[in-house]
């Protein structure tokens, strides 16, 4: 039986994707011989969430490099198919920028130095999200109901998550007592991914319609909110999940402390400010199976954008593996 709060392992040269769009009715695998899979899954989001889908692909780089036939090239090409499934979430190309170089180094053998590259990638994004859960459980007080968005733990990240590590350490030290969850349409990553990780750690959740977030932070009821990125701009601006920013604004209205916690390769400097960054626009399918019958209905336009802006100024901090911190980031 696999530990499903590891949804990529390595095995005897493959590697086993746990397939999140089954979630959370079935535990399925799926295994990975060539890079080809693993693209697929990022793409139809079995594989999810910014801080995985940069480790998958690093994984998937590994795959690659121990085909048989395997040369600089041909692991160069799967790197370029791995980079063009998903546009928005940072870490996917810092990691495969990792990876080229580790491509484009002389000397080792290549197909073990890639895999040892891809294993140190998860590994460091696992220690990173232990300590941006010490940092940001500093910043609460004791027995905190917080409300999250989509899903940010261990589904999503090599290690126990980005805003739920730190809901997952912060119910541990008594920090956290009660998580409000956002279902989060259209793809509900929070009431099929989020609660599923909830329930299996014993921690008291809830599970709200997305657009009950205000009468809710209307009751008193929320002492923070914690939301993960996807991409980091130098002044701030964070590209998350849509529907982060409507929460943003709805917790700055209500004067909820709102964390964004993220791993300092999600932030990309080399954008002054997410209007510079490409918006995923997904299937309009995603959005229409959601509500029945609506598949039969003829003569409306969907837009289904994957993530929004939040702009920096709505954000009460940045919760990174270095400690609290605060743009403009250098
Ligand atoms: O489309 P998804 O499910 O990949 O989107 C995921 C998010 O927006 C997460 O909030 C973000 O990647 C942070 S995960 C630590």
């Amino acid at each position: 039986m696999r530990d499903s709060l590891a949804p990529l392992q390595w095995e005897k040269g493959e590697l086993w994707i746990l397939d999140q769009r089954k979630l959370p009715a079935r535990e399925v695998w799926i295994q990975c011989h060539t890079y080809k899979t693993v693209a697929e899954a990022i793409e139809t989001l079995a594989v999810r969430g910014a801080p995985l889908i940069g480790i998958a692909a690093a994984y998937g780089a590994a795959l690659a490099a121990q085909q048989k036939d395997a040369t600089r090239e041909s692991i160069m090409e799967a790197i370029e198919r791995l980079r063009q499934t998903r546009p928005t979430g940072h870490n996917l190309f810092h990691d495969l920028a990792q990876m080229e170089h580790v491509v484009n180094q002389r000397g080792g053998r290549l197909a073990e130095k890639v895999l040892a590259e891809a294993r140190r990638i998860h590994a460091e994004d696992m220690a990173r999200c232990e300590a941006i859960a010490g940092h940001g459980v500093g910043l609460m007080e004791e027995g905190e109901q917080v409300l999250t968005y989509c899903n940010t733990g261990a589904l999503a990240t090599g290690g126990i998550g980005t805003a739920l590590g730190v809901i997952r350490k912060g119910f541990l030290e008594k920090k956290v007592s009660h998580v409000f969850v956002c279902e989060t349409r259209p793809l509900a990553q929070g009431a099929r991914l989020t609660l599923w990780e909830l329930v299996r750690l014993k921690i008291p959740c809830t599970v709200i319609c997305d657009n009950m977030a205000a009468a809710l932070m209307g009751t008193d009821e929320i002492q923070r909110v914690l939301v993960g990125a996807d991409r980091i701009a130098r002044n701030g601006d964070t590209i998350n999940k849509i529907g982060t920013y409507m929460l943003a604004l709805l917790a700055a209205y209500h004067e909820i402390p709102f964390h964004v916690a993220a791993p300092s390769t999600t932030m990309d400097l080399s954008i002054g400010s997410a209007e510079e960054m490409e918006i995923e626009e997904r299937d309009s399918w995603e959005l229409i199976r959601g509500v029945p019958g609506l598949a039969r209905l003829q003569g409306y336009d969907v837009w289904n954008p994957a993530f929004d802006i939040t702009p920096a100024g709505l954000i009460q901090s940045f919760i990174t593996e270095r400690g609290i911190e605060e743009p403009p980031f250098a």
